[in-house]
């Protein structure tokens, strides 16, 4: 480096703008042990007050791309799609979306994380079916999208290492919700593993780490423009997570519910929702034209081929695919525990972040990365904002495994429904659709 750790931190701090090889050589320092985790941090903090210049985000995102593997997919026939969620409450549409899409001759290469903070991950979702392997090889990993068109795996060592470590340091040094950050570790990953097309939902509301719309554009288009510069095409779409989508939410029950909407059925906003961001990654993919990117989603998923293609993804990436018709096989919590409604109403709000943090609590995400997921606890919420409510009308169920654990966050939950005499603002789903 030209500059010392130190005085690249101060610069930083000084809200001016480094030199782009100088940002290089400072993540690789860091990742080759010459930058401690306290300068990074230092330096990440910098960032989350004074953000990054245009090239200076480029210029890290680089940096984190270098330092692991780039998956070639030129050997795979056909323009290849992603889709990346910013994460939410009850988000479990990747589960429905990859093989929609894939039934439909676009091949999906999908890398998906974990839970984090109260948001689900798909990745914890998938590893509730019994037997499915999301700690693919690369090697596997082109195999199967190969085969089949669609696969999907957790970021693994070769994906951008230095975005794994930094993602560990900004999750215990308050630097997760910086836009800038957050924009290069996103498109990082999804640069590397070699999708040349990307359709991006960006969650806003209680639920999400973006809680207004401004802030959720911003990000949004701080995506699209770094991706772009690597030539993958971008669209993103903002979407409501006032509530949590669909009704489950949870790991084994949320798969139950992708399942129900793989057969034509499931909530209205979930389907609303995977037929959005199935009809751009069409387009993108090439496969339909503007006018029949819908029609031909919804053919997808109402004539069984989608489904079809989620049963030929779990058999071969080692799970069971007898769980698609005997939902039996995926865990079940031993206690169901109900929440009724106290007086009659209209539900005005929830609480979706603390519907999150419940739903941690009670074993169906972590509080600290080594904890481990129970498969089987989660809620099934029955009631959405603006509904009518009546006294002694179940508004939830609480799916716990100990009794106790079940019935105090059952307590808890039914404080997230507020429900009172006025007619709310429903909040749109689809809230502004971007390039
Ligand atoms: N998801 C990511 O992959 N990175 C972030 O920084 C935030 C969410």
């Amino acid at each position: 480096m030209s500059i010392s750790a130190c005085e690249f931190i101060r610069y930083k701090r000084l809200g001016k703008s480094a030199d782009p090889k100088d940002i290089k050589e400072f993540v690789q320092g860091y990742l080759d042990g010459n930058v401690a985790d306290y300068q990074m941090s230092a330096w990440l903090m910098a960032v989350s007050f004074n953000g990054l210049s245009e090239d200076e985000l480029l210029a890290y995102t680089e940096a984190l791309i270098s330092s692991g593997e780039r998956f070639d997919l030129s050997d795979i026939p056909g323009f290849k799609v992603d889709k990346h969620s910013t994460g939410g409450v009850g988000d479990k549409v990747s589960l429905i979306l990859a093989p929609l899409v894939a039934s439909c001759g676009v091949a999906v290469p999908m890398v998906s994380g974990r839970g984090l903070g109260h948001t689900g991950g798909t990745l914890d979702k998938l590893a509730s079916i019994p037997g499915f392997r999301t700690d693919l090889t690369v090697d596997e990993f082109k195999r199967y999208l190969s085969k089949i068109g669609v696969a999907m795996m957790g970021q693994s060592a070769d994906l951008c290492p230095a975005d794994g470590r930094i993602y560990a340091l900004r999750d215990v040094t308050a630097t997760v919700s910086s836009i800038p950050l957050i924009a290069a570790s996103i498109s990082s990953k999804k640069i590397a593993e070699g999708a040349e097309g990307l359709v991006l939902d960006v969650k806003v509301g209680s639920g999400a780490f973006m809680t207004d719309e401004q802030s959720a554009e911003l990000l949004a288009r701080e995506i699209i423009s770094i991706t772009n510069r690597f030539n993958v095409k971008t669209t993103s779409v903002l979407t409501d997570m006032n509530q949590p989508l669909g009704r489950a939410v949870g790991n084994a029950v949320e798969v139950r519910e992708a399942i129900a909407c793989l057969k034509g059925q499931g909530p209205d906003d979930l389907r609303k929702i995977v037929l959005e961001l199935a009809a751009r990654m069409l387009l993108l993919g090439g496969r339909s034209d503007a006018e029949n990117t819908r029609a031909d989603a919804i053919a997808a998923l109402d004539s069984g081929r989608a489904l079809d293609k989620f049963r030929e993804m779990v058999r071969i990436q080692g799970g069971d695919p007898r769980i698609v018709d005997d939902s039996s096989l995926l865990s079940h919590a031993t206690h169901d525990i109900p929440i009724v409604a106290e007086s009659n109403g209209v539900v005005q709000s929830v609480d979706t972040y603390r519907i999150g943090m419940l739903a941690v609590d009670l074993g169906a995400g972590r509080r600290r990365k080594e904890d481990l997921i129970d498969p089987a606890v989660g809620f099934e919420i029955y009631k959405k904002i603006g509904d009518e409510v009546r006294e002694g009308e179940a508004l939830a169920t609480v799916h716990a495994n100990d009794e106790s654990k079940g019935l105090e966050v059952a307590e808890e939950l039914e404080d997230c429904f507020e429900t009172g005499d006025g007619s709310p603002n429903v909040p749109p789903l689809i809230i502004k659709r971007l390039a």
